[in-house]
């Protein structure tokens, strides 16, 4: 929080000596090492460049005018013209105070500058069981929707279902020929995924199982469908409920809502609607039977066009550059993703006129989103120039071997199965070290500590990175792991509640004084909490928070290590309260943020 402070002083200094420099950049950050100090400004170098300036120069000018001396020891010019600050243990004590008073919790809400997002994320596929890949989209995109709104901004979510296309006819067929209906009531996802398996078998040409006739027949109820007939529609909509009933089971156990569930069926209406004006405004025309769009679509001679590198409607065949086009309608009248994806930015334009939308899925998807980006901006500028448009990729769960993530017979990992190996491994752990608590008791630790590993594990690497899947590393309770920050959380609550107890409730917070070197290293890890949500919300990188809690928790470790604190005399006694106090509070709501629950022992 004071590195904001200290900003706005520096940008004053700047500007008292520099009355035309541009300070928007000029950015205190926390340092990178502790022997820098605890902030820096790497800021002037550049800037003297703009002003015509030595930079060393301009540091020694700006310091000359700069009065932080309330807020930090006498600030150092280093190297070519670096800012280092220390901060004073009085000015993180009074920040400390005012927390502990409730008036903050080291950030500061976005306020007027509040933005509004749409955030589309999980947006898993129906008729399909939710399976390992999901808890990335889910998770990252919860954590992200979480952070956003703790800034204080303005957040609509919305999951994206996959209710639409071929499949479906797949699906009919099966349901109305090979429908085992006691299957059905047992594991109504198992046995719709049974059917789309045989049914989809017999309509792979390259399959020897091949059976044109059935092709056909699925394609016919295919057609049924779209046309509205009301035996489909029902048998359809009976899918989507099943499936619904499994998500909602799904999202309960993992804490995570939805303002919106408009899957990709709610933008049927429009579809013919964004073919016929991208072919009217001559962004798009007939290939063969069907329509796409192509890059001499989108940029005519003459337009500025990408270099063909950077044109996602382009490839590299045989050293040639060849069209990739973007198909929006097929020659059977069908439309494709892109079409409904292009049809759900406008409704998010019209209905909620976002500042950005974020689609939390899979790079595997990048190609599909550069081009829906690009479309969307030809089509449509003003939308574009208003509402950013971005993609939150993220890399692969691996197993052992490095690659996809699968399981004993082959398959890829189901996400129902592996919440529940989650509480059961973790319960299996809490009963090792906690066999004196009811069962109950512990089954209710173990399903925080277990999902709360899975999340964090998920969470932790940078999201566009492969992770190697690992039980063992995730649930244990050293590392940078949920269950160790959990458990970093539970001492801390439990010293703040047992001083809360002895003193009724009435610590006088107002003179804290931190000496100790464990004190004020967390104390000023705390102070940097607004800092990393801010970063996290940039980067859309909840691991950066992941991170943080990480070194809160550990600095927390050494200080409780270190410095007693109910036996401790006053105000050593009520600071380190204090300390315990806030540190509990910012991991609760760290991990909170990240989608995972605390609980009072472990
Ligand atoms: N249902 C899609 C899939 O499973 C993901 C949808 C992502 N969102 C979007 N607007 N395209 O691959």
């Amino acid at each position: 929080m004071l590195h904001l402070e200290l900003e706005k002083r520096l940008h004053a200094a700047l500007l008292s000596v520099h009355p035309a420099a541009s300070v928007a950049a000029v950015r205190v950050m926390p340092a990178p090492d502790a022997k820098f100090g605890d902030y820096q400004c790497n800021a002037l170098m550049t800037l003297a460049r703009e002003l015509k300036t030595n930079p060393r120069q301009l540091a020694t000018e700006v310091t000359g005018k700069l009065e932080v001396a309330d807020l930090c020891e006498p600030v150092e010019i280093a190297g070519p013209g670096f800012l280092n600050f220390r901060l004073r243990p009085t000015a993180v004590a009074a920040v400390l105070a005012a927390a502990a008073r409730g008036e903050h919790l080291f950030f500061q809400p976005a306020g007027a500058a509040a933005r509004t997002y749409v955030v589309d994320f999980s947006s898993p596929n129906v008729a399909k069981p939710m399976h390992v890949g999901h808890i990335r989209s889910t998770g990252i995109g919860d954590a992200l929707v979480k952070i956003l709104r703790r800034l204080g901004h303005r957040v609509v979510t919305d999951n994206h279902l996959g209710d639409w296309g071929t499949q479906f006819g797949m699906l009919l067929l099966g349901w109305k020929t090979r429908l085992d209906r006691a299957a059905l009531e047992a594991d109504p996802i198992g046995e719709l995924e049974r059917l789309y398996r045989e049914i989809n078998a017999l309509c792979d040409d390259g399959k020897p199982t091949f059976d044109a006739a059935v092709r056909e027949a699925a394609k016919n109820e295919l057609v049924k469908l779209q046309a509205g007939d009301a035996e489909n529609l029902g048998i359809w909509r009976e899918m989507q409920r099943l499936s619904q009933l499994q998500f909602d089971a799904i999202y309960g156990r993992l804490g995570v809502k939805f303002d919106h569930t408009l899957g990709e069926s709610f933008y049927n209406p429009w579809l013919p609607g964004v073919v016929e004006d991208l072919t009217a405004r001559g962004l798009a025309r007939a290939s063969k039977d069907a329509i796409a769009v192509f890059a001499d679509t989108l940029w005519p001679e003459g337009t500025s066009r990408p270099a063909p590198k950077d044109n996602p409607f382009l490839v590299q065949k045989d050293g040639e550059w060849v069209d990739l086009p973007a198909l929006i309608q097929k020659s059977d009248g069908g439309f494709n993703y892109m079409t409904t994806d292009l049809a759900t930015i406008q409704h998010r334009v019209r209905e909620w006129s976002p500042d950005e939308i974020i689609y939390v899925v899979d790079d595997r998807q990048a190609p599909h989103f550069r081009r829906l980006f690009a479309i969307a901006g030809r089509w449509h500028p003003d939308w574009t120039a208003k509402t950013r448009l971005t993609h939150v990729g993220f890399g692969k769960i691996c197993g052992a071997d490095k690659k996809p993530l699968k399981t004993r017979d082959g398959n890829t990992p189901k996400l129902a199965a592996l919440l529940d190996e989650a509480e059961e491994r973790a319960l299996a752990l809490v009963t090792e070290k906690r066999p004196d608590l009811p069962l109950e008791r512990r089954q209710e630790i173990a399903r925080v500590v277990g999902l709360g590993a899975l999340k964090y594990q998920d969470l932790l690497p940078h999201r566009t990175s492969d992770y190697v899947f690992n039980w063992d590393k995730m649930l244990a309770l050293t590392g940078n792991t949920a269950p160790y920050v959990q458990y970093q959380f539970t001492r801390a609550a439990k010293v703040a509640r047992e001083g809360r107890a002895n003193d009724q409730g009435s610590i006088a917070k107002d003179q804290l004084v931190l000496a100790a070197e464990q004190e004020l290293a967390l104390a000023k890890l705390l102070l940097n909490y607004g800092h990393t949500l801010e970063r996290t919300a940039l980067d859309y990188a909840p691991n950066f928070l992941c991170n943080y809690i990480y070194e809160l928790a550990s600095a927390y470790s050494r200080f409780y290590d270190n410095c007693p604190v109910l036996k401790a005399e006053e105000p050593t006694r009520t600071s380190r309260l204090v300390l315990c106090e806030l540190t509990a509070q910012v991991l609760q709501d760290g991990l909170g943020l990240l989608g995972i629950e605390t609980i009072d022992e472990m």
